[in-house]
Parts: C-alpha cells; sequence; structure tokens
C-alpha cells in the first residue's frame, strides 16, 4: 500500500464522543440495580484477574533465584513453581467468571438497542419505506446491535485492565530497575499508541469504503431475490448477477486493500515492542554482568514486558474494532435519529366518529414540491353513502386514500372527518377508524386465520369465519387440508 497516497485524516471525521455519549448509558443502565452491580462485579474481578497476573513473574524470579548452582533452595523453588502455576490458572478463572457475570449486561444493552431501533422504523413513515431499502437496513441494525456488546467488552475488559497493568509495571520497574526503564517504557508505549492511532485513522476510511460497498451488494441481492419473480418475467437473471457481481468485486477490492494495510500495522507495532522489550533485557543482562542485578531479575523484565504486549499486541486490533464498532454504531444511531414522518400535534385528541362524513377541502399535495399532484382538490363524501373514484394511471387516486390515512400530510387546505381536521387527531385513532382492502393484497408469512385476523388483533375464531364467509372464501379455505391453519409460504401479490 502506498503510503504517499493514503490521507492520514478521514475527511468525514467520525464523530466519536457524540457517539461515545449515546452508547455509555447502555454501560451503567439507568434504574437498574442488578445491571449495575454486576458491571461493579465483573470489573472487581478484572482487578483480581490482573494482581494475580502480577504477582506471577514474581514467584518466577523466585524460583530462578533459589536454584542458585552454589546455593540450592529446592523446596522454596518447588513452591514457587506451583505458586507460578496457580497464578496463571488463577488469571483465567477470573477472567471466565468476568465473562459470566458480564454477559446479561452485554446482551440486554444489544436487545433494548435493537427494540429502540426496530420500533423507530416503524415510525418513520411510507415515504422512507416506499424506497425499500429493507436489506440496507437490516444489515446496519445487525452490524450496529453486535458492536455494541463486542464494545462494551474490549472498552471494560481490555482498554481499562491493560491501562491498570500499565501503572503496575511502571511502578515496579521504579522501584526495583531505577527511573530510566520507566521512561523508556512510558515512551516507547506512548510510540506505540501514536503509531496504532495514525494507521488505523488512516484504515478507518478503508473500512468505511468496505462497510457501503458492503451494503450496496446486500441491498442489491435482497432487491432482486424480492423481486422474483419480475426477474424471471424479464429474463434477467443474468443481468442481475452481473450488477451483483459488480458490487461484489468492489467489495473484494477494498477489502484487500484494508488487509493489506494490517499488514503495515502490524509490522511497524511488532518492531516497537521487540525493539523496547531487546533494549530493557540487554539493559537488566548489563546490570547482572556488574552484580547489580540477579538471573531471577532478567526473567522479571522478560515476563513483565511480554505480559504487558500480550495486551498490547491486541491494542491494534482492540482499536480497529472499536474504530468499527463507533462506524457501525453511528450508522444505526443515525437510523434512531431518521426524523419521523408524519407527527402527532402535541395536543392531538382522539378522533371521534359521529356520522362518518369525508370532506377535502382545497387540498394541495405532491410528493416532490416541483410536482404537484391534487391541486386545489374539493371532496365531499356524505355519511352513509358509496363514492367511486375512477381515473387514469397515475391520476392520484390511491394518493387520496394515502392522504385520508394520513401517510404524508397535505400542503395546502385540510381533510376533515365529521368536522375534525385529521392532522389534529393521533394517527392511531384515525387508523382505526378506516377500514381498507388495500390494491396490492400482501399475505404475511403466517397462518391464513393470522391474516384474516390482521386488521384485529383481538379477533374471534368465529369472527374471522365471518370475515371469510362476508368474502365468499370461507367453503375454498375449508377445502385446505389444513383450513385455517394454512400457512403462505410466501408473499404473494394479486
Ligand atoms: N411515493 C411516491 N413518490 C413520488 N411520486 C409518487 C409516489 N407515489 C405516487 N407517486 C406519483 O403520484 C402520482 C399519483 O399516483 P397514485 O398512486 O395516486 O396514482 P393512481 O391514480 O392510484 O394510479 P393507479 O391507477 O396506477 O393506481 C403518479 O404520477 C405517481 O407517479
Ligand atoms: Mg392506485
Amino acid at each position: 500500500m502506498p503510503a504517499e497516497s493514503a490521507p492520514l485524516q478521514d475527511p468525514k471525521p467520525l464523530n466519536s464522543g457524540a457517539v461515545f455519549r449515546r452508547f455509555l448509558p447502555y454501560l451503567w443502565p439507568a434504574g437498574e440495580a442488578g445491571l449495575k452491580s454486576r458491571v461493579i462485579g465483573a470489573f472487581a474481578l478484572v482487578i483480581c484477574a490482573k494482581a494475580v497476573i502480577l504477582l506471577m513473574p514474581f514467584a518466577y524470579k523466585a524460583v530462578i533465584d533459589n536454584m542458585d548452582e552454589a546455593d540450592p533452595a529446592v523446596m522454596l523453588a518447588i513452591a514457587m513453581v506451583v505458586a507460578y502455576a496457580g497464578a496463571r490458572f488463577g488469571g483465567v478463572v477470573f477472567d471466565n467468571l468476568r465473562n459470566v457475570i458480564f454477559e446479561r449486561v452485554g446482551q440486554t444493552a444489544a436487545r433494548r438497542l435493537t427494540e429502540n431501533v426496530f420500533a423507530h422504523l416503524h415510525r418513520l413513515g411510507l415515504a422512507f419505506h416506499l424506497e425499500r431499502k429493507t436489506g440496507g437496513v437490516t444489515k446496519v441494525i445487525e452490524r450496529g446491535t453486535k458492536s455494541i456488546d463486542t464494545m462494551l467488552y474490549f472498552l471494560l475488559f481490555n482498554i481499562a485492565p491493560t491501562a491498570l497493568e500499565l501503572l503496575a509495571v511502571c511502578l515496579i520497574f521504579f522501584f526495583k530497575f531505577g527511573p530510566g526503564l520507566v521512561a523508556v517504557t512510558l515512551g516507547v508505549i506512548a510510540l506505540y499508541i501514536t503509531f496504532t492511532r495514525l494507521v488505523t485513522l488512516w484504515r478507518t476510511k478503508l473500512r468505511r469504503d468496505m462497510v457501503d460497498l458492503d451494503t450496496t451488494a446486500y441491498s442489491h441481492a435482497v432487491d432482486s431475490l424480492l423481486n422474483f419473480e419480475t426477474v424471471k418475467y424479464f429474463n434477467a437473471e443474468d443481468r442481475e448477477a452481473r450488477r451483483f457481481n459488480r458490487a461484489v468485486t468492489g467489495w473484494a477490492n477494498a477489502a484487500v486493500k484494508s488487509e493489506n494495510s494490517l499488514a503495515l500495522l502490524n509490522i511497524g507495532q511488532s518492531l516497537l515492542t521487540n525493539g523496547m522489550m531487546a533494549g530493557a533485557m540487554g539493559y537488566t543482562v548489563w546490570g547482572w554482568s556488574t552484580g547489580l542485578f540477579t538471573v531471577g531479575d532478567v526473567v522479571l523484565v522478560n515476563t513483565l514486558l511480554m505480559q504487558l504486549f500480550r495486551p498490547l499486541d491486541f491494542l491494534g486490533t482492540v482499536y480497529r474494532t472499536i474504530q468499527q464498532g463507533l462506524i457501525d454504531m453511528e450508522a444505526m444511531f443515525g437510523l434512531l435519529d431518521t426524523p419521523a414522518g408524519i407527527v402527532d400535534a402535541e395536543d392531538a385528541a382522539g378522533l371521534a366518529v359521529a356520522r362518518g362524513e369525508v370532506r377535502f377541502e382545497h387540498v394541495r399535495f405532491g410528493y416532490a414540491p416541483d410536482r404537484p399532484i391534487l391541486k386545489d382538490f374539493d371532496l365531499i363524501v356524505p355519511p352513509g353513502t358509496k363514492l367511486a373514484i375512477v381515473g387514469p394511471s397515475g391520476a392520484g387516486k390511491s394518493t387520496i386514500a394515502r392522504l385520508l390515512f394520513r401517510f404524508y400530510d397535505v400542503t395546502g387546505g385540510r381533510i376533515l372527518i365529521d368536522g375534525q381536521d385529521i392532522a389534529a387527531v393521533t394517527q392511531q385513532s384515525l387508523r382505526a377508524a378506516i377500514g381498507i382492502v388495500p390494491q396490492d393484497t400482501v399475505l404475511f408469512n403466517d397462518t391464513i386465520g393470522y391474516n384474516i385476523a390482521y386488521g384485529r388483533e383481538d379477533a374471534t375464531e368465529t369472527e374471522i369465519r365471518a370475515a371469510a364467509k362476508g368474502a365468499a372464501i370461507d367453503r375454498f379455505v375449508k377445502s385446505l387440508p389444513e383450513g385455517y391453519e394454512t400457512r403462505s409460504r410466501s408473499p404473494a401479490r394479486c
């Protein structure tokens, strides 16, 4: 990857601060004492694990120092070997207990976020959904919720404990080996973090491209599968495959670039950590030759640094994961922030229908400002009468029905039901008062009974049968082997 062509700064910087502010309440959920105590418990276990891990190198050093050829202390050395193994085992036990305690917090956070997004999607208005990017939207939700769990995990169990460990190692170095080693350790770690940050910033852009291309490819695939029948009518399988291939090839190219930049990052990080290890061990070996340090001290420095580098090696991955998590969550919060199309007025009351008179007064409306569909449209439907609206395709017949349902707000004039402006009543009460037989009949992937009862959730079996009879389909349904329990297998359109 030619470094000179790569911009270090992301042209559209990620607003990490804002994303963090929205995401942290999920880690510390208000009013949930149980979940909060789990977070505290998990963190206490993190500290225990770090404490035993930091004691381990001392046991190791004691083993080596007690194996002095001139004056061996075998029993003490064996006791220290046991302590060393015990500390290693303790570290694993604490880490796993911590995961057990924390799991519920992560899952609850992810569940809450998905519920919020799903409810919001249903508030989003017809205009958003008619664009039908269902595939893309599902992918954004999937990635966003997955990342919240990962982010919580890494912040609490990787970044925080690594910072603690760094502090402890510096204190040990200071008291045992003097301030020089501390200064070098802190310098190298600062360099390491800066390098990781810069390269990751550049990689964030590559990753962002990859996510966009992935979403496009997925939208294409879902779109063409949803319109399967149409694709067949027009013999367009090859065309669809080519379109999908183009999207996937774009994604693959972006993925290759992203992987190559990862190699650069890993090599740079390894150079820094191994340089530091060589320097620190060289220094202690020199100290041993002058009688300043023991052989055990060389082992102590080596083990402490190896332990510190292990999570640091991982810090590159953690940093990337958190960056990626932030991007994914930004996209999902963006979805949550998409303004709901039509909102109830603050003081909206329920619609009271007494007679059922519908009146359109000087209604103006267009889907786009430059293309009006209804211009000064008037209509009165007296109660108890039937009215048919006839006109060429595209004249605006369905639009009138959509406006009556308030899927869109009119841009001029008003619509009244029994004298009440539909913009001033709640959408829920308005839609509950209107029955509709849609032009496109869609079936949910459930039983026929469920589909008939969809308009009223609490409809009884008898009412479902009466409705079927009214539509003259009861005999047909009864003739099916499974009757009202027959499942519709695919969304059918008439
Ligand atoms: N979601 C939309 N966004 C933009 N324009 C739209 C949208 N829906 C409909 N239109 C346009 O508004 C006009 C009226 O559409 P409408 O669906 O009301 O026609 P219609 O009379 O019901 O036609 P048909 O008999 O084909 O059902 C058409 O020109 C159509 O292209
Ligand atoms: Mg229509």
